[in-house]
């Protein structure tokens, strides 16, 4: 594997550690447990800084386009169908954050519940298909200018410290969901 790809599929990691976390959260709300709500706004934290933000940058901002570059179309075919999932979860993202300022569980819920399934997906066809087809459509020098690329996208974001913090996040959101009864 190309250590671009590497370091997408790392971060898928530690956003499907993520999901792991919360979906243990929401099925202990679902069966009447007090989660706290620092979770959720842990949760939507995490997804738009870590995974919309830093993660999502290098597909949306360098991959996707490079991908179209070397011959993929962006109105149909693997990169609309990613877009298009993308704009799936920066709209359920909007509906945890209504519930959550709504104080309403449910709506948190079902819409966590619906992220967490469908980002899953998304996350394995990633892996499975478009990543191993972008591995073979980019030569070495595109290689190189990638990683070049999301070293800069990931200053801009903040660079290690927004990659520590979040993986602390991760830390503490598990320690807390542990900790519940
Ligand atoms: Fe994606
Ligand atoms: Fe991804």
């Amino acid at each position: 594997m190309n250590h671009s790809t590497r370091r997408l599929v790392d971060e898928h990691v530690l956003i499907c550690i993520g999901l792991d976390i919360c979906d243990k959260a929401a099925s202990m709300v679902m069966s009447g447990s007090n989660v706290p709500n620092s979770i959720w706004e842990n949760l939507i934290d995490f997804t738009k800084e870590y995974t919309d933000g830093f993660h999502h940058a290098k597909e949306e901002g360098v991959l996707f386009p490079l991908l179209c570059q070397r011959g993929l179309s962006l109105e149909y075919g693997p990169i609309a169908v990613m877009l298009h999932d993308h704009e799936t979860f920066r709209r359920l993202l909007g509906q945890m954050n209504e519930g959550l300022e709504e104080n309403n569980m449910a709506k948190v819920i079902a819409a966590y519940n619906e992220y967490s399934s469908s980002l899953r997906m998304h996350i394995h066809k990633e892996n499975n298909i478009l990543y191993p087809m972008g591995e073979s459509m980019i030569s070495r020098e595109d290689e190189e200018n990638l990683n070049s690329i999301y070293d800069e996208t990931e200053m801009s974001l903040g660079g290690e410290k927004t990659s520590s913090k979040y993986h602390n996040m991760i830390l503490s959101m598990r320690e807390v969901v542990d900790s519940i009864e």
